[in-house]
């Protein structure tokens, strides 16, 4: 399979939603990657279960929902009723993550689990068979526009080489101060997925750059 683009909306312009996603929706990506931010777990707010009912009348492609909120388990109800496909829960704010999981797969969405830069991945196999997805932080969440954390390779190897050995299929994203400086690397390290916010929106030509990391 050949790597997937996710275009991260957090770094778009909030007051032209509409015709952001119908740029992506021409694009070469993807997904729609969408960050919600709840204030205590991270130190920012972003956007929530609303915007998303209506981000999600506009968008052709799959609705890859990153929560970055405490308690996840008490919306994935919310979150299936607007439109999310894959949704991907912090490691560090579940008490019970495979009951999570479970829950998130019984709503039939894929089901992904964050691991912030300081978390081990090693913390991922007693849950890796339930797991779809990994989202791999490479900058602290909270924010777009960061720069990209060096050690982030050595953890895709090692979390790829862990999946390889049980025979799973458990996509690797990364998320977080991705460009083409470092797509290439991630991807040969064992990435599948690459989430780019400030990369894409920030220059001059998205459709363009969106194409260009599809390409690499
Ligand atoms: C950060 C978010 C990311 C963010 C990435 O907390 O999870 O998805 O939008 O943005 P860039 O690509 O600008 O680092
Ligand atoms: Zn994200």
């Amino acid at each position: 399979m050949s790597h997937l683009i996710a275009p991260s909306l957090l770094a778009s312009d909030f007051a032209n939603l509409q015709s952001e996603c119908e740029m992506i929706n021409k694009s070469d990506a993807d997904w729609y990657h969408l960050d919600v931010m709840d204030g205590v777990f991270v130190p920012n707010i972003s956007f929530g279960i609303p915007i998303i009912k209506y981000i999600n009348k506009h968008t052709l492609k799959p609705l890859d929902v990153h929560l970055m909120i405490v308690e996840p388990e008490r919306y994935i109800k919310d979150f299936k009723n607007v439109g999310a496909n894959i949704l991907t829960v912090h490691i560090e704010a579940s008490k019970h993550l495979h009951r999570t999981l479970q829950a998130i797969k019984q709503e039939d969405m894929k089901a992904g689990v964050a691991v912030n830069p300081h978390t081990a991945v090693e913390l991922l196999e007693p849950t890796l068979e339930e797991t779809d997805l990994v989202c791999m932080m490479s900058v602290n969440p909270g924010f777009g526009g960061q720069a990209f954390i060096e050690g982030t390779y050595r953890k895709v190897e090692k979390l790829k080489s862990m999946i390889v050995k049980a025979g799973l299929d458990t996509k690797i994203e990364i998320d977080g101060g991705v460009t083409s400086a470092n797509a290439r690397k991630l991807i040969d390290c064992g990435a599948d997925v690459l989430v780019a916010g400030s990369f894409v929106f920030k220059s001059e030509d998205p459709t363009k750059t969106i194409a260009e990391l599809k390409k690499i």
